[in-house]
């Protein structure tokens, strides 16, 4: 790296010595009487030199991934809602590089830029900064609705604006697919199961959800979102789709989410006890996020409109869950139980009968190897904490 940036400065000031010397012998070149072609030569090259010059600052500038180049029959404008999130940075990674025009609203609540920065600049991005219980008024194709706390700390944080989020904000959403005619897919989650009765969840159960619980103003906030996404389309036409996600994993999680995966990593890299809240024998399924982001992309451009699981199937008790996590990391965590939380669900696992048979879709990555990815995260977002400088 250092010698490609060492190369990239060295041809920089000699280009940029050329333009000086030429621009030089341009400005001496009435003492030595030159005539009208030696001139002309020399400003071409010099105009040669200078595009050179500003090439080379461009790309030394911002260094984007590579993105495909569409035509206008094929390039849509995108919005993005909590594009700055873990999964809407993600989703926003993959639309960029397929060649669409990409906005992503956020109100970085739990979000961040630096999920994001990597294309900031680009022609085909923009980031607005913004809460969506404000209207929005943008021209797009589709939108994908990703905007609300996801986590339990972060949507107990403030129950009542994860409420708004999630009515308030889905509303002007729903609202401005209808004003543009854009097709719109609002992000659901198996919370709308609550603590379920059925196993595994498959899209017709109904639910069984605390209404009044800790966590009822997401699993309730989304249950409207899901109600409202079809009142708009009976009512107005607007063409909807509803994900319902289940756990998802990867780089760019928040690493204090409170949520299993993330707090068990960081115990086991940091060899503190691992903690299991509750007899350890509640299930969970977890699924890599780039299987999600495609599971995402193919529900938006399918003709299918009722709700759809996007889960990994794979259902593992917490306590085994622990164990993969330690065998990975290594290290001497012990695994410690506390008590278990209200309202914390026995079974998680998906039935994914209708996303393979309507979307041609299943997750394709194995734990490990997602672990293994999200762990190395981890490890450099540690590292990046212990390297903070701490208050006196
Ligand atoms: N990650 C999962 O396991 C999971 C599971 C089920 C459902 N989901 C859903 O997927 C979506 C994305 O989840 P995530 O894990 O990326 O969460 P996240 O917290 O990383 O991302 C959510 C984004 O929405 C933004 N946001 C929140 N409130 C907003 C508001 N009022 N206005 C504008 N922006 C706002 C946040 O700043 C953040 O960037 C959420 O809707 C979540 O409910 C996620």
């Amino acid at each position: 790296m250092r010698i490609l940036v060492f190369f990239f400065f060295t041809v920089l000031f000699a280009v940029v010595l050329s333009v000086k010397l030429l621009a030089d012998a341009l400005e001496n070149s009435g003492n030595h009487a030159r005539n009208n072609s030696d001139i002309k030569l020399l400003s071409e090259k010099i105009e040669n030199l200078t595009l050179q010059v500003n090439k080379l600052q461009d790309s030394a500038s911002k260094p984007f991934s590579k993105v495909k180049k569409l035509s206008y029959l094929y390039k849509k404008r995108i919005l993005v809602t909590g594009g700055a999130g873990f999964v809407g940075s993600h989703l926003v990674d993959r639309l960029m590089s397929e060649g669409h025009e990409v906005t992503i609203v956020d109100n970085f609540f739990t979000g961040s830029k630096k999920n994001i920065e990597h294309w900031i600049g680009h022609e085909n991005f923009e980031l607005i900064r913004h809460d969506i219980i404000n209207p929005l008024y943008v021209e797009v194709d589709q939108i994908y609705h990703l905007a609300s706390p996801a986590s339990p700390p972060h949507y107990m944080f403030n129950p009542v604006k994860t409420i708004k989020t999630n009515t308030i904000g889905t509303i002007n959403l729903l609202g401005l697919a209808r004003r543009v005619g854009a097709r719109i897919l609002v992000a659901s989650t198996s919370e709308v199961y609550g603590d379920p009765l059925v196993h595994p969840q498959d899209e017709d159960y109904w639910g069984h959800v605390n209404p009044i619980g800790p966590r009822s103003c997401y699993d309730e906030g989304k249950r409207v979102a899901e109600a409202l996404s079809y009142a708009y389309a009976k009512q107005e036409n607007v063409e909807v789709r509803v994900a319902r996600i289940f756990n998802t994993y990867g780089p760019r999680m928040h690493i204090n989410d409170g949520r299993v995966v993330s707090n068990f990593i960081q115990q086991a890299l940091q060899n503190n006890s691992i903690t299991i809240y509750g007899s350890g024998k509640q299930t969970r399924s977890f699924q890599y996020v780039s299987d999600l982001v495609d599971g995402l992309i193919l529900l938006m451009n399918s003709n299918y409109s009722a709700p759809i699981n996007l889960g990994n199937p794979d259902e593992y008790t917490i306590e085994e869950f622990a164990s993969v996590i330690k065998e990975i990391i290594g290290g001497v965590s012990p695994i410690v139980k506390q008590n278990g939380v209200q309202d914390d669900p026995q079974r998680r696992k998906p039935s994914i009968r209708r996303a393979k048979l309507y979307l041609g879709w299943s997750p394709k990555v194995p734990l490990a190897v997602g672990l293994k990815k999200t762990i190395k995260y981890f490890e450099k977002e540690l590292m990046k904490e212990n390297a903070k400088d701490k208050p006196l």
